[in-house]
């Protein structure tokens, strides 16, 4: 069901590559080439995708209002509306652990919480596979987001094209 934020009732659930691709594209890197949102270990990669549930709060929150039109279920989306991808590796200590990247939702449902609840669900995924830490690069705009996950900025911002970043990480559980 709807709830009073217009956030429908949505899965989470592990994807393909591939059907990250658009949304990476859409969001993180729309002026690129879709080659450059395809990664060459996407294949070694844990793929995660947001699917909305309800077909009536998919029209945009303005319009909610309105009586909501039959809606034929065979037409609901089947793009996820956010995507996150989860790669591990051991450091230099062996110690395991958890990198996430390309996390994207749709900009029509950014500030709605499906972001938060899908980055959640991937550090449970990473503790359940005895990750013993967990870090990405994190675009300068979204540290704060990522401050609330218990995620911590380390050394100098740097620049990926003209986009600044900071690495981020924190010690799992
Ligand atoms: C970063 C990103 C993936 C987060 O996904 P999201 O679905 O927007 O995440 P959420 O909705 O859970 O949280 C986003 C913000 O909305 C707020 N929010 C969440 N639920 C909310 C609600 N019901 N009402 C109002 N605000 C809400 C959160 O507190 C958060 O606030 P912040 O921006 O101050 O941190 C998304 O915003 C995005 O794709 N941004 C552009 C690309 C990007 O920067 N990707 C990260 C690269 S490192």
């Amino acid at each position: 069901m709807a709830t009073n934020t217009g956030l429908p009732s949505f899965t989470i659930r592990a994807i393909t590559p591939a059907e990250t691709h658009n949304l990476r594209h859409r969001v993180l890197w729309p002026h690129k080439p879709m080659s450059y949102v395809q990664l060459d270990e996407d294949d070694q990669g844990h793929h995660f995708g947001v699917f909305l549930e309800d077909a009536a709060p998919l029209l945009p929150p303005n319009l909610q209002h309105l009586e909501q039109p039959q809606v034929d279920s065979s037409a609901m989306p089947t793009e996820p509306v956010s995507v996150i991808s989860m790669f591990f590796a051991e450091d230099a200590n062996q110690k395991k652990e958890a990198r996430f990247r390309k996390f994207a939702t749709e900009p029509q449902w950014q500030g709605r919480g499906v972001g938060s609840a899908l980055l959640r669900y991937a550090i449970v995924f990473a503790v359940t596979e005895g990750a013993e830490a967990v870090w990405c690069d994190a675009r300068t705009s979204a540290l704060g987001f990522y401050q609330r996950f218990g995620l911590d900025a380390e050394g100098e911002e740097f620049l990926k094209g003209d986009v600044p970043y900071f690495k981020m990480s924190r010690t799992l559980p």
